[in-house]
C-alpha cells in the first residue's frame, strides 16, 4: 500500500471522528460515535491493520501518524463527554414555568429581637439608644459607680478580668458614667449590650444581655421612675401587667429598688413559675446616687435622675416561656426557629 494513501486515510478518519464527537448531542449519540471510531471493531482499529500492508521503511512514520491521530480522537471523545455531563440533555431543557426554589432565609435571634423590643418602648418615651465597650476598665465598671474597693462583685470569682484593672463588663451601668462624662444634662438614654459574669446554670449564662436606662434632668423624682417602669411592663408584657417596687441596694442608686411584675403565668395567684409568691423579679432600679455626679461634674443641687437595669435574657424567657437560658446559646436552631423576628 502507498504510504501517502495511508496518511490520507488517517487524516480523513481524524476529521470525521472529531466532527462526530463535536456533533454528539446526547449520551447515546456519543456512545455510538465512540463505538464507530474507537471501538474494538471501529474504524481506527481497521486503519491500523493496514500498517501490515506498508513497506517496512514506511512503517515508523506511518505508526507515528497513527498514534497522533488516536490521541487526538481520544481527547475529542473526552471533551465531548465532559461537555455533555454539564449540559442539560435536549429532553430536560430549562422549564421557565416551574416555581423558583426558595432560599432559606434567616432571622434575628430572639435575644436581639427582645432587646430591640425593650429599647423601642423606651425610645417612644424619649430615651435615646447609646452603646459602650464590652471590655471595660475597673474605673467605669466599679469605681465611678460608687462600688467600695472591697465590694464582692469586684472579686475574681464573679468578674472575668483580662488583666489588672481591665475586665469584661459585669453590667451595662458603666455606660451611665461614660455618657454623663461626655454630655451635659439632660441625659435620657437606654443602653443595650452584652455583659459577662462567671455564672452558669439554668437561669445564668457567662454571657448575657442587659438594657440599662438613665434619665438625669431637672426635677426627676421616684414617681417618674415608677411611671416609666409601669408603662414599660404594660407595653412589654400586656396592658394589664402590674408592677411593685421592693427596697433593695445598689451602690450607684439611693434609694434602690427591685421591680417585680405580677406573674405572667398565674397573674398573681401563685404557681410553680413564681414559686407561689405571685410575683417575678425582673429588674433593678433606683434614684441616681449623687456620689456619681461628683465623678462626672454634674451639680446635684440642679439635677436628679433615675436608673434601671433590665436582664434581657430573663425578660425573653418570661415572655416567650423558655425553661432554660441555654436555649438561647446552644446553637440548636430548632428552638429559635419558633420565634421568627
Ligand atoms: N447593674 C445592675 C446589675 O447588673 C442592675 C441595675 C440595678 C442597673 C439598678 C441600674 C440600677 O441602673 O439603677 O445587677
Amino acid at each position: 500500500m502507498d504510504p501517502q494513501e495511508f496518511l490520507e486515510r488517517i487524516k480523513s478518519l481524524e476529521s470525521e471522528a472529531l466532527a462526530g464527537f463535536a456533533a454528539a448531542s446526547g449520551a447515546d449519540a456519543l456512545e455510538a460515535a465512540r463505538v464507530r471510531f474507537l471501538g474494538s471493531k471501529g474504524l481506527l482499529g481497521e486503519v491500523s491493520k493496514l500498517m501490515a500492508k506498508l513497506d517496512k521503511a514506511a512503517r515508523p512514520e506511518a505508526g507515528k501518524a497513527l498514534n497522533g491521530c488516536r490521541e487526538r480522537v481520544s481527547s475529542a471523545f473526552g471533551a465531548a463527554k465532559a461537555r455533555l455531563s454539564t449540559e442539560p440533555e435536549a429532553g430536560d431543557a430549562l422549564d421557565v414555568t416551574l416555581p423558583g426554589r426558595r432560599l432559606p432565609a434567616g432571622h434575628t435571634h430572639l435575644i436581639t429581637r427582645t432587646s430591640r423590643e425593650i429599647c423601642s418602648i423606651f425610645e417612644k418615651m424619649g430615651l435615646a439608644v447609646t452603646e459602650g465597650p464590652e471590655v471595660e476598665t475597673d474605673y467605669y465598671n466599679f469605681e465611678a459607680l460608687n462600688f467600695p474597693k472591697d465590694h464582692p462583685s469586684r472579686d475574681m470569682q464573679q468578674s472575668l478580668f483580662l488583666e489588672e484593672g481591665l475586665l469584661l463588663r459585669t453590667h451595662t451601668s458603666g455606660v451611665q458614667i461614660r455618657t454623663m462624662e461626655k454630655t451635659r444634662p439632660p441625659v435620657w438614654i437606654v443602653v443595650p449590650g452584652k455583659t459577662y459574669r462567671r455564672d452558669d446554670d439554668l437561669t445564668h449564662s457567662p454571657m448575657f444581655n442587659q438594657v440599662e436606662g438613665l434619665v438625669v434632668d431637672r426635677g426627676i423624682t421616684m414617681a417618674d421612675l415608677k411611671g416609666v417602669l409601669a408603662e414599660f411592663a404594660r407595653k412589654f408584657f400586656s396592658e394589664s401587667t402590674k408592677i411593685r417596687l421592693r427596697p433593695s441596694f445598689f451602690p450607684f442608686t439611693e434609694p434602690s429598688a427591685e421591680v417585680d411584675i405580677a406573674c405572667v403565668s398565674c397573674g398573681g395567684k401563685g404557681c410553680r413559675i413564681c414559686k407561689g409568691s405571685g410575683w417575678l423579679e425582673v429588674l433593678g432600679c433606683g434614684m441616681v446616687d449623687p456620689a456619681l455626679y461628683d465623678y462626672v461634674g454634674y451639680d446635684a443641687n440642679e439635677v436628679s435622675g433615675f436608673a434601671f437595669g433590665i436582664g434581657v435574657d430573663r425578660m425573653a424567657m418570661l415572655k416567650y416561656r423558655l425553661d432554660s437560658i441555654g436555649r438561647f446559646y446552644s446553637g440548636d436552631v430548632r428552638c429559635m426557629r419558633q420565634f421568627p423576628g
